[in-house]
């Protein structure tokens, strides 16, 4: 071998040596949440969004009760999360977290027990702080052991941790010392942080949790909604399975906006792999609302074992692109009409990644057809304001 060989082969055999030793550190930052969970995004309901404060153990039963009866736990709905509010101002005297006694008098085992029994999962609420955001109880910072033993406990499987009334140190110094707890009480709890994107989470949160927030609070209105969406996309290339970026809760059939605006968040919440959490009253619900959320085909984007959040491949004035593969060689694609004028939009080939001769069957998954006609380079469709298209494109040839 030349002496020119010689080194190149030198340095592929370091190159090699280094990306190893990359993927090692990779691997062990990886475990320090090893849980299993999240291998798709989670999905269920969580107090916040409908009820705030305003929470008890007879509501959460009955929404457990709704989510079986009315068929969404076998679409794969499973958790049942008590948000901020369900605790005692004050912990006991040996310094645990005490259920609020005039809304939780059976207490959190009691729920979770119930809850389990109808093959459900319950989560729970909890602060990197002194106190929740709420300030109507305590948060677990400097108690972050002992409140996960409590958590683990009375069964909880699902644990949102919120930034509120800190010390004023770095999220990256108080959320992992919640993970390292978790992980020493030995049970499997999906850890959502919640630190509202401030500092950047997607890049420092996939060794920490499941899931971590990537915006501020959702309102029930389509800026609020649209908006929470393009932050959450700009941190796309962060999200795999067992770690996903959350735009926060869904709003869906809160009233506050139309239905062609629901099916625009159901929508974008599901091609971005965003977790699929209701944040309604499941327990009255219109047809309209359980059309909507009960979608099977836009479940299953959300729930494609591949993990890829979409992109914005294509933005024109209000109208744009929405892509992301899945598994099987499909492409789910979203048509947006941002804009208050109806609107033609089209999705090209070259944008979403497909060569432009690809043959392409596509499946328009809110009218539940696969259209008569194949495509060629590009789809056309023509949308309402505020509206979208989801397609699943299946190349043929
Ligand atoms: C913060 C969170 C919300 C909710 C409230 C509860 O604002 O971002 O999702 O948990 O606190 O007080």
């Amino acid at each position: 071998m030349g002496k020119r060989r010689c080194v190149v082969a030198a340095l592929a055999a370091i190159m090699l040596m280094m990306e190893l030793a990359a993927l090692t550190v990779a691997e062990n930052r990886r475990s320090m949440l090893s849980n299993g969970l999240g291998m798709t995004p989670p999905m269920g309901w969580n107090s916040w969004n409908h009820f705030g404060c305003n929470i008890d153990e007879k509501m959460i039963r009955e929404t457990a009760d709704a989510l079986v009866s009315t068929g969404l736990s076998k679409l794969g709905y499973e958790y049942v999360n008590i948000d901020d509010c369900w605790a005692e101002i004050s912990r006991d005297d040996k310094g645990n977290l005490v259920p609020k006694k005039s809304t939780f008098p059976s207490g959190i085992k009691a729920l979770a027990d119930y809850v389990h029994k109808k093959g459900l999962k319950l989560g729970i609420y909890s602060d990197a702080g002194y106190f929740t955001c709420s300030r109507r109880m305590p948060g677990s910072l400097g108690y972050e052991e002992q409140d996960a033993e409590t958590f683990a406990s009375w069964g909880i499987d699902y644990l949102k941790y919120d930034n509120c009334n800190n010390d004023g140190s770095k999220p990256t110094q108080r959320y992992p010392v919640m993970t390292r707890a978790l992980m020493k009480v030995g049970r499997p709890i999906f850890f959502s942080l919640c630190e509202w994107g401030d500092m950047h989470p997607a890049e420092w949160g996939a060794p920490l949790g499941n899931s971590w927030r990537t915006t501020n609070d959702i309102s029930d209105n389509w800026e609020s909604m649209i908006s929470r969406a393009d932050q959450n996309e700009i941190y796309a290339e962060y999200a795999r399975p067992g770690g996903w970026n959350d735009p926060d809760m869904l709003e869906v059939g809160n009233g506050g906006m139309t239905k062609d605006e629901y099916i625009v968040h159901f929508s974008l919440w599901a091609i971005s792999k965003a977790p699929l959490l209701l944040g309604c009253d499941i327990r009255n619900m219109t047809r309209e609302t359980m059309d909507i959320i009960t979608n099977k085909e836009v479940i299953a984007v959300n729930q494609d074992p591949y993990g890829f959040q979409a992109k914005k491949v294509r933005m024109e004035g209000d109208q744009e692109i929405w892509s992301a593969p899945l598994s099987g060689y499909k492409i789910a694609v979203v048509l947006l009409n941002r804009g208050p004028v109806r609107y033609s939009t089209t999705a090209r080939w070259d944008d979403i990644g497909l060569d432009p001769k690809t043959v392409v069957q596509a499946r328009d998954l809110w009218e539940h057809k696969t259209l008569k006609t194949t495509f060629v380079g590009n789809l056309t469709a023509t949308l309402r304001p505020h509206s979208c298209k989801l397609y699943v494109l299946k190349p043929i040839a």
